[in-house]
């Protein structure tokens, strides 16, 4: 079969080694403690399951949905966003829910690039912002997030001339993999950039409902001009712990989320209504449960971060998200110590080079399990003889 070029640059989430390793240690019937994965160990709210299961239960339910979303969802988008950033968007026009995030994180790209148009990535990054800019026939030109900028890009650093190319940026605060999130100036100063270059921005939100110290993290729309320059990602998964069931939305800019609409009528079918009332549920509920379930990634949070830096590793204090990011022992790629600490500790965390060039010096841990579990790692990793 002859199949596309574009196929060769995408490489999958995580590397085939790792997965081999992993494989081969499950096969051995070893007892490996997973702090790779970044999915919620909680449940859905209860009440969101009861819509979801009364929803599965009507004979009406299971026919191809709507090309076009439920009205009351995108209303119930609309409503959430002026309650949790004091924005109002048009339900109508400035909404699109969709199949998790994934799928406008995906096909967005279709929207923006044609091929060989810039698309510029934050290194390290969500891995997929890479692989679909790629797929769609897209140029991916890195700019780093470092440590000492507190892994916010430095937008003047970008070359004017890359800049000018450039078709989109892609932004993601509450940072995966670092924790990172950005404060209100870095977001004013990037819709000054972006509208100077005429570069649209994709800010994904996914981990906004994420956060310690009861500081919740600012949307990129809450700032003059943003809708204008650009749209936000938001995922139902890691805020209401529902990974599984797929649903997210985009909002902002109206024309983007015209053009996005116009692809996905291709691309997929519509959202199972069931999900669709689901998410309603969710987006109206009370924000009770993830103020305690905030509270417990917290304090696991500050578990792992005690036990890393007893080990001796520098670590980032994340402010959201359930990662921590730290830096590996010195004399180690980020490959050779998770490697070594699955080998041998039986713990999987990520390497930082998965995420990019500027991730390698660093790891990344997942706190999604249990107080006990993560203790049970940290005593493992303590010793590990590095
Ligand atoms: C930064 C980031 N964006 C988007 C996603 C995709 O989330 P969803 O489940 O909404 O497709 C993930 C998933 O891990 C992520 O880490």
């Amino acid at each position: 079969m002859k199949f596309a070029k574009m196929l060769d640059s995408v490489k999958g989430v995580m590397t085939v080694e790792m997965n081999a390793l992993l494989t081969r240690l499950k096969q051995e019937g070893r007892e490996v403690i997973n702090l790779g994965v970044g999915d919620p160990d909680f449940s859905p709210p209860e009440s969101l399951r009861r819509v979801l299961r009364d929803g599965v239960n009507r004979p009406d339910s299971h026919h191809y949905p709507s090309f076009y979303p439920l009205q009351p969802l995108k209303e119930a988008i609309a409503d959430w966003y002026q309650r949790r950033f004091r924005v109002g968007l048009d339900s109508r026009g400035e909404v699109l829910p969709l199949l998790g995030s994934t799928d406008g994180l995906f096909n967005i790209h279709l929207c923006l690039l044609d091929p060989g148009d810039i698309a510029l990535v934050p290194d390290p990054c969500y891995p997929s912002y890479e692989s679909a800019a790629r797929l769609a026939g897209g140029v991916v030109e890195r700019f780093p997030l470092l440590r000492e900028n507190d892994f916010l890009p430095a937008l003047e650093e970008i070359p004017s001339e890359t800049a000018k190319k450039a078709k989109m940026i892609w932004m993601n605060y509450p940072n995966n993999p670092t924790g990172a999130t950005a404060p209100p100036e870095f977001h004013q100063k990037l819709i000054a950039w972006a509208k100077a270059y005429d570069v649209a921005v994709v800010s994904d939100a996914a981990y906004s409902e994420v956060y310690f110290d009861n500081q919740p993290p600012v949307s990129f729309l809450e700032f003059p001009g943003a809708r204008g320059v650009g749209v936000e990602l938001h995922s139902l998964s890691k805020s209401f712990n529902c990974c599984g069931w797929r649903i997210g939305m985009m909002v902002g800019n109206r024309d983007l989320i015209d053009a996005l609409s116009r692809v996905k009528a291709h691309s997929d079918r519509g959202i199972f209504y069931p999900l669709q009332q689901a998410a309603i549920e969710a987006l109206k509920s009370p924000p009770d449960f993830m103020k305690t379930r905030n509270r417990i990634f917290q304090e696991r949070r500050d578990l792992v971060v005690r036990g890393l830096e007893e080990i001796g590793l520098e670590v980032y204090r994340p402010k959201a998200t359930f990662y921590v990011w730290a830096k590996v022992p010195p004399g180690y790629t980020s490959r050779d110590f998770c490697f070594k600490a699955l080998e041998e500790a039986n713990v999987w965390m990520l390497p930082g080079a998965n995420y990019g060039k500027c991730g390698e010096g660093y790891l990344r841990i997942a706190v999604t399990r249990s107080a006990e579990v993560l203790s049970e790692a940290m005593q493992r990793l303590k010793k590990l003889s590095t």
